[in-house]
């Protein structure tokens, strides 16, 4: 039997426009990629390199309600393709984001994820009663990868039924048809049963993943090298646990919305997240340094897309869990070579509904 050839994707018919909206929940977003929380603080350094509204959104850096100074220094230290960070949550406080950071992104015309951090469900309930008829607010991500006061300090989002009592208090709190994210941690056994207790509390959808619990020793001072001890591990360096995560969590929960992140740098990190089951994909670690790469990921996906004959984004969507589908074209010459096997998105996606 003759040899059939995979033709290779990028000589695959484009498509000649391209629907990136992508629906999270009760929103509709005009594109998929948005920035990360902490990485951007509420938009205005990157304003200054693109449109920041030509997001398909901006992720704020999660504000608790009081201003709050952070962690001791050092707060940062480089790691092998990613970074360890010890901020602390360092921010101003509900009220005064509110005034000035929320303010000054609905005048940009920007679509605003709020992201909250707190040390008690009532903390997060308060934060949550804060927000309601706020003009830019798209939607309510919820860190819940914070110590509980309340419980000797044990991480929300490392047991289920703590992560349920946050994200059910914020679902009460939260304005009408602005959808609650739970931002999960991957420093678990199971993320899946996580996101499931989340879900049943209410989430309208998972943002996955948060850093990972790290920490580096200096040789020189033979101490840790940061201030806090322990800090955050991202960027590439995380990414295929952060896809494994994505990919676990759409296999146990195929209708729930994910926005992925971990070490995305470029549109195919973005394409990896959306084949394995994301929404939409926040841009964190790259930023600081290359400030344009949320809008530049926006046009290398776009363009990954189009090169693989995608006409919308969200086909591509969670399609690494389906069969490869060969799809065979008519041959117009059917005297000659076999004819070329291409794989087709439209044809993937054949009776899906
Ligand atoms: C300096 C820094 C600060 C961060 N601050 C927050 C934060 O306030 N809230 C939050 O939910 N995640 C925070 N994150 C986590 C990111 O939003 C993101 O989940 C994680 O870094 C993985 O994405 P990345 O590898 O693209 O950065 C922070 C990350 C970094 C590097």
């Amino acid at each position: 039997m003759s040899e059939v050839t995979l033709r290779p994707a990028h000589q695959a018919p484009s498509a000649p426009t391209l629907d990136m909206s992508t629906r999270l929940g009760s929103v509709t977003f005009p594109n998929p990629v948005f920035t990360a929380s902490g990485c951007a603080a509420a938009g205005q350094e990157l304003d200054q390199f693109f449109d920041i509204s030509e997001l398909g959104a901006i992720v704020t850096k999660s504000i608790m309600l009081a201003p709050r100074s952070g962690r001791a220094t050092p707060r940062m230290a480089e790691t092998p393709s990613g970074m360890l960070n010890s901020i602390g949550l360092q921010g101003p406080g509900i009220d005064a984001f509110l005034d000035k950071d929320l303010a000054w992104l609905a005048s940009r015309g920007a679509r605003t994820v709020v992201s909250i951090a707190g040390g008690s469900v009532e903390d997060y309930a308060k934060l949550t009663t804060k927000l309601r008829g706020r003009p830019g607010l798209a939607m309510i991500e919820v860190n819940i990868s914070c110590p509980n006061v309340e419980d000797r300090g044990q991480v929300f989002a490392c047991d289920p039924a703590a992560a349920a009592s946050v994200i059910s208090a914020v679902k009460r709190a939260a304005p009408t048809g602005v959808p609650v994210f739970a931002k999960l941690s991957p420093d678990v056994t199971d993320i899946a049963s996580i996101a499931r207790a989340c879900v049943d509390a209410g989430a309208d959808g998972l943002s996955v993943i948060n850093t990972l619990l790290g920490m580096v020793i200096d040789t020189d001072t033979m101490r840790p090298a940061l201030g806090g001890v322990t800090g955050g591990l991202s960027g590439p360096a995380i990414r295929p646990v952060a896809v494994r995560c994505v990919w676990q969590i759409r296999q146990a929960l195929p209708d729930i919305p994910i926005l992925g992140m971990g070490g995305i740098r470029t549109g195919l990190d973005a394409l990896e997240f959306v084949l394995a089951g994301a929404n939409a994909v926040s841009v964190g670690t790259t930023v600081f340094g290359d400030p344009r790469a949320p809008i530049r990921v926006l046009d290398e996906l776009a363009r990954a897309l189009s090169d693989r004959g995608f006409e919308r984004f969200e086909d591509a969507i969670g399609l690494a869990h389906k069969p490869p589908v060969l799809y065979v074209p008519e041959d117009p010459d059917p005297i000659g070579d076999e004819p070329a096997v291409v794989f087709h998105p439209s044809v993937a996606f054949e009776g899906d509904g």
